[in-house]
């Protein structure tokens, strides 16, 4: 018998990339080959993403277009996990019936067993429970052949409800992995080659209650930076609230931990910060960000900010500009608020108008841009250490990496340092990426 074909979609967030890759290396266990393109397949799997309205739209749109697939292959099999899984469960089946398998967030482990339950053209399977001790956490996936980074999920879940999210409805309460397993896992990783690993969590800042060793997230981190062969840490999402003053210690002190954080602010106005449920001010925000500048002086902050919360005002928003003035992020991701079901901000009156949100984000947007290529001109004249993860998409000539703050650099150089630290130096900035200039000798 032939190998069976897998295709994947993945909508979303970084977890959701790596859950996905986590599933291919299940199912390659079950026999699945990875197929580039669904025509190809004999299972397709969505894995979805419902942070907004427009993520969750996108996955309806999506299966729309496999309906065709499937009549033309009936022994194709179509299952969807993820966020939207989880929320819609089985109205899911009742949108699109073509559907054989519907899994949720905590399911990851369980879906060589679910398909082994999908009759072919019998009603379709759904598996949405929570489970207490989330299996799927540990699946290890082993890298692709020739990266040098990987992710590490080290947590899963929320508990802090914030007024707009629904990820805690969707993940879950938080749930941290035990810290001997990560350790673990990132000894086989750097056997295997990888350089650099990214912890992920939705806030990995509290990670370690429950866990065994009772490990808090700087202990891990001092703990990941004494692995051999691991030159870079990073990690994502951190809340401001739960930052502390021991992980800001640790950007001084573990010296493969790199001079990057991605810390949301959401808003800059204390009146919509305490209707977000955020649990911090904007003068404490202020306050961490100088003492992470203090502890590491030319680490890059990014952040995440959600325009047209309810309620917020022209006064409100200019609050949020003024707080970017002051900090200057290397980089931000900002969006319209979007109303979601089940989240406290659902009851809240006083929308902003669609109009109006697109305005803010347009000034916020042309702002930032301002403020990223202010920060990326910064690095001009600069030796920066560079992991180089591959040829530029732009130049076969060219290689690209990335810098320690996170920022992407293009160089001319052989394919021979893929998977090395070199350095450059910094000889031009753009809005998305630098270029440099390989410095000799190489290593
Ligand atoms: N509307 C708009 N943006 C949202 N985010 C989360 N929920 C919403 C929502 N309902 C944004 C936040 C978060 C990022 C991952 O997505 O900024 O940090
Ligand atoms: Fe959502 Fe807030 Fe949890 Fe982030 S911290 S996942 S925004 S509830």
């Amino acid at each position: 018998m032939g190998k069976k074909r897998l295709y994947i979609r993945t909508f979303g967030c970084q977890m959701n990339v790596h859950d996905s890759e986590q599933l291919a290396a299940l199912l390659a266990y079950e026999g699945y080959e990875r197929a580039d393109r669904p025509e190809e397949a004999d299972l397709i799997v969505v894995n979805t993403c419902s942070i907004r309205e427009k993520a969750a739209q996108k996955v309806y749109s999506e299966l729309g277009r496999f309906r065709s697939l499937k009549s033309l292959k009936p022994g194709l099999r179509i299952a969807v996990g993820g966020c939207v899984a989880q929320q819609r469960g089985r109205a899911l089946l009742v949108a699109a019936p073509h559907v054989d398998l519907v899994f949720g967030t905590h399911q990851l482990a369980s879906v060589p067993r679910l398909l082994n339950l999908c009759g072919h053209g019998g009603a379709g399977v759904v598996e949405t429970a929570f489970c207490d001790r989330v299996e799927s956490l540990a699946i290890f996936a082993p890298p692709p052949h020739g990266t040098v980074s990987a992710y590490v999920t080290i947590m899963q879940g929320c508990n802090n409800f914030c007024a707009y999210c629904v990820v805690p409805y969707l993940r879950g309460r938080e749930q941290s992995r035990s810290g001997r397993e990560i350790i673990a896992e990132i000894r086989s990783l750097a056997d295997l080659g990888i350089r650099e690993v990214t912890l992920l969590g939705q806030n990995v800042n509290s990670y370690g209650v429950g866990t065994p060793e009772g490990m808090d997230f700087p202990g891990l981190i001092r703990e990941i930076g004494a692995v051999s062969g691991i030159e870079r840490i990073r990690f994502t999402t951190s809340h401001p609230k739960d930052l502390s003053a021991d992980l800001m210690q640790c950007f001084r002190e573990v010296e493969s931990l790199c001079g990057h954080i991605h810390l949301p602010v959401q808003a800059g106005s204390n009146r919509v910060l305490v209707r977000m449920n955020r649990g911090y001010t904007r003068e404490g925000y202020l306050d961490k960000v100088q003492r992470l500048r203090d502890a590491c002086p030319n680490i890059s902050i990014t952040s995440d900010i959600i325009v047209g919360f309810p309620g917020e005002t022209e006064a409100d928003f200019r609050e949020t500009l003024d707080l970017m003035g002051k900090i200057r992020f290397d980089n931000l991701f900002s969006f319209k608020y979007s109303r979601r079901e089940g989240t406290a901000a659902m009851k809240m009156t006083e929308p902003v108008a669609e109009e109006v949100k697109s305005e803010r984000l347009k000034i916020l947007q042309a702002l930032q841009d301002e403020h990223t290529q202010e920060r990326n001109r910064l690095s001009i004249g600069r030796v920066e250490e560079i992991l180089v993860e591959g040829v530029s998409r732009a130049s076969s000539r060219h290689l690209t990496g990335r810098t320690r703050g996170n920022k992407i650099v293009n160089f001319a150089g052989e394919e021979r340092l893929i998977g090395r630290t070199v350095r450059c130096r910094i000889t031009e900035a753009f809005l998305h990426s630098l270029r440099g200039e390989l410095q000799l000798p190489e290593a």
